[in-house]
């Protein structure tokens, strides 16, 4: 059976398209989704990809991702900055888990600079707008060799 990697998605993410193309881009997060999915196909994974706007889903899907998945890529939007539930159940995980930006957060306002869950995880990518996901996917493929 192949792997599997959770793509995990927090708040304001199903606003992708609409939401400041400025800074987002135009993709949806349906768009994301069927990209990270031919990567997947393309190379011998494949992904459960989900989107939640509260912390406590996300909670819940990382302790699931402990016992049902290879790895996660996590952009947990605006919770990123803010949330030392995630930053726990990162660190309870067995699983490794790369933290994924679309926007640069560090060319952004200052309280984007910090990141709660970035100690807990592997390594960290940001700013290559939706390639992003590809590459946190790469990451974990290669974590996971
Ligand atoms: C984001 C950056 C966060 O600061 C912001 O709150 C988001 C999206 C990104 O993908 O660039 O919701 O995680």
């Amino acid at each position: 059976m192949s792997k599997i990697f959770f793509v995990l998605n927090g708040p304001n993410l199903n606003m992708l398209g609409k939401r400041e193309p400025g800074i987002y881009g135009g993709k949806t997060l349906a768009d994301i989704e069927a990209d990270c999915a031919a990567y997947a196909k393309d190379n011998g994974f494949s992904i459960d990809f989900r989107q939640s706007n509260h912390e406590g889903t996300l909670v819940d899907w990382l302790h699931e991702a402990s016992e049902a998945s290879a790895g996660v890529a996590i952009n947990a939007g605006a919770y990123t900055h803010t949330s030392v539930a995630l930053h726990d159940a990162i660190r309870a995980i067995g699983a490794p888990v790369v933290e994924l930006h679309i926007s640069n957060v560090h060319a952004r306002e200052e309280f984007r600079h910090k990141s709660m869950i970035a100690p807990a995880c592997k390594g960290v990518i940001c700013g290559f707008g939706p390639h992003s996901y590809i590459l946190a996917l790469q990451a974990l493929k290669n974590l996971t060799q």
